[in-house]
């Protein structure tokens, strides 16, 4: 494990990449079909060209926008945290991590069009907002840190794996990397023992939330379909969830998560989140209690 002065030194002398990806003709060719499980959908099976480009630019453009506000609440959260401390090593970490924000944030806005740049934020993105909010800096360093930035790692490079575009791929990995080193800056400063009571509360309330919104399976993408086929009734809307999700690949993400979570000192909140069942993915028809 390093300590805050370790990654501290890593942050301030590593160059910073230089893989900014070129603007994109269209979203709708970032990533392919079979990576949002489209083609499984009877809509899809059915859709015209049109509607097919369409699927990909809204399904493209809502990872895109999620990305975004993941990227702008990280540089508030840094800006906080540099404000919260007297520590100049705290200042440092913090103001160098918040660099590497703005630098995926701008990055980002290379691929993404207009209107996705410019999209309110969405329901994740308003969730972290409240955690940077409301948090005191220990569970921040735990949630946002060590359990989002870690999370944040593999999911980076999920859309990394996957993009057509080559220059996309490499802004995708150059953030996963970063996103590694702001994982190490929260392990260096967290201290399970230094939570009390009311922190604990709000940390196991915050994961709940946090463990549903991935249990619950693919809703973005349902509400993609949905919007461009003009709605659906209640068995087609069910049906294409069904067609859309991938427990097992549901359940390995919320594996990967539990193993962040599951942090030295913080056992107890992983076993808590098995018992309540929110480590497993939900049925169809419990995910879409948490639609629209
Ligand atoms: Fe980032
Ligand atoms: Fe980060």
């Amino acid at each position: 494990m390093s300590t805050l002065e370790q990654v501290c030194r890593k942050l301030a002398t590593r160059l910073p990449a230089n893989n900014v990806a070129a603007q994109s003709a269209s979203l709708a060719t970032l990533w392919p079909a079979e990576f949002f499980r489209l083609p499984a959908t009877v809509f899809w099976q059915q859709a015209t060209t049109a509607q097919r480009d369409q699927l990909l630019y809204l399904c493209a453009s809502t990872l895109l926008r999620e990305a975004l506000g993941i990227e702008r609440t990280a540089m508030d959260y840094c800006a906080h945290r540099v404000l919260a401390t007297q520590d100049a090593l705290e200042k440092q970490v913090y103001s160098l991590t918040g660099a590497d924000e703005a630098r995926h944030y701008h990055w980002l806005c290379s691929i993404a069009d207009p209107p996705t740049i410019a999209a309110e934020p969405d329901s994740f993105t308003r969730f972290l907002q409240r955690l940077v909010a409301e948090g005191s800096p220990h569970t921040q360093s735990y949630l946002l840190q060590i359990i989002l930035e870690g999370w944040g790692i593999h999911h980076y490079q999920r859309l990394a794996r996957h993009a057509n575009d080559a220059a996309v791929s490499a802004v995708m990995n150059g953030i996963a990397q970063d996103e590694a080193l702001h994982y190490a800056a929260g392990v260096a400063h967290f201290d399970a023992t230094r939570l009390d009571e009311a922190e604990r509360g709000f940390v196991r309330a915050a994961l709940a939330e946090l463990c549903a919104m991935l249990a619950c399976g693919p809703l973005s993408v349902l509400g993609v379909v949905e919007t461009v086929a003009g709605g659906f009734d209640d068995a087609t809307r069910m049906q294409t969830l069904v067609a859309l999700a991938e427990p097992a690949q549901t359940e390995e993400k919320l594996q990967q998560l539990a193993r962040y979570i599951r942090h030295s000192g913080m056992e107890a909140e992983a076993d808590w989140l098995a018992k309540q069942g929110l480590l497993s993915p939900m049925p169809a028809e419990v995910g879409l209690r948490y639609y629209g």
